[in-house]
């Protein structure tokens, strides 16, 4: 079954060709970030023009590059939530409207369990039951992943997402937008140690997270710097701080796979990116001898292919949209508000 897979809810306008839940057969990204680094972060009214701009022809790339025609599309799937409104809008009626034109389902795709399917893409033997942490830009949560469509969020984090922090940490060092990879480049030469961040710590439930804290630990260090006139060991600082990231993470889903008994750990995200966040997974997962799925560093990011493939998971559970499907800023991965 070939899946054409729109997604625009941040500032990637991505159209893939997937076959049967598992194979590219095409992944065309139009990137925005350059703009949007102008401007420190996503200006949503740009991105949405810009998703207008690009979206038609990287979709006629995707199914030149899939070497298919259009009447060889058995169906259209969208990411549909969450995400910028005015963006996800765009790629909502553009999958409509190919839906309409080509005679064929319309399957809507949380962009979370896109992220998560990345993994399918990349490791053809994954497949569910497993632990899943989803690290990106707008999310980050823990999930009991039962089945394709079947999950279970076991935490999620009450402010700001994971990437949101690498950004804001990267702005306030004066890295540019996207800020995680620049962070990930200059912590390498970092001590790790040199600047201790404080650790959220939620009582109600253990796999919460929070990551607004370390945010403003970061920003009040930098400024309390800047008044005294003290210098500021910028690749330690960054260091230390996706060190405290990365503390707050690797625990976190180990203790779930402990208390689940699971064997398997899924990470998924532009954050499962980050290079010392994938070593000290590497590391534990090695340590508790269990199996662990982080997507190469081109899945991990937003893609249209990872639409296609938990599209493909969605449209055998039935899950097909009707011509009146609508877009959503926020939503979680069992399509609650
Ligand atoms: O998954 P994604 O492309 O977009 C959302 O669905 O939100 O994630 C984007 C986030 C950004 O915050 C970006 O700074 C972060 O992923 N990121 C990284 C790295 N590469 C991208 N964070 C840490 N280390 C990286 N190497």
């Amino acid at each position: 079954m070939k899946i054409l897979s729109i997604e625009s809810t941040c500032d990637e306008t991505a159209v893939a060709v997937v076959e049967d839940g598992r194979k590219i057969l095409s992944d065309k990204i139009c990137s925005q970030a350059d703009l949007h680094a102008l401007y420190g972060g996503v200006v949503p009214e740009i991105a949405s023009r810009k998703h207008i701009e690009a979206i038609s022809l990287l979709a006629e790339q995707a199914i030149t590059e899939a070497g298919i025609t259009r009447s060889q599309i058995d169906a259209v799937a969208v990411s549909y939530a969450p995400g910028l409104i005015g963006a996800v809008l765009v790629g909502v009626n553009f999958a409509k409207s190919c839906a309409l034109a080509l005679g064929v389902p319309l399957i809507p795709v949380h962009h979370i369990r896109g992220h998560m399917a990345a993994n399918y893409l990349a490791y053809p033997e994954l497949e569910p039951p497993f632990l899943c942490l989803a690290i990106s830009g707008g999310n980050s949560l823990l999930a009991d992943v039962r089945g394709y469509t079947d999950m279970r969020i076991l935490g999620c984090t009450r402010d700001d997402a994971a990437g949101e922090c690498f950004d804001k940490t990267a702005r306030v060092l004066g890295l540019p937008y996207p800020g995680g990879k620049p962070i990930d480049e200059l912590s390498k030469t970092g001590d790790d140690s040199k600047y201790v961040f404080p650790q959220a710590h939620i009582e109600s439930n253990p796999y919460d997270m929070s990551f607004s804290g370390l945010k403003t630990a970061v920003i009040n260090l930098v400024h309390n710097s800047e008044q005294k006139g003290e210098p500021i060991d910028r690749a330690s600082l960054a260091a230390s701080f996706t060190k405290a990231v990365s503390d707050a993470l690797v625990p976190r889903a180990m203790r779930a796979i402990d208390e689940l008994g699971y064997k398997k750990l899924v990470i998924a995200g532009g954050v499962a990116a980050n290079s010392r966040i994938r070593r000290d997974f590497q590391n534990a997962a090695a340590e508790k001898n269990i199996e662990l799925y982080i997507p190469p560093l081109k899945l991990c990011g937003d893609n249209g292919a990872m639409i296609g493939a938990q599209g493909y998971y969605e449209y055998l559970a039935g899950n097909i949209a009707g011509s009146d499907l609508n877009a959503y800023a926020s939503m979680d991965i069992n399509g609650s508000f």
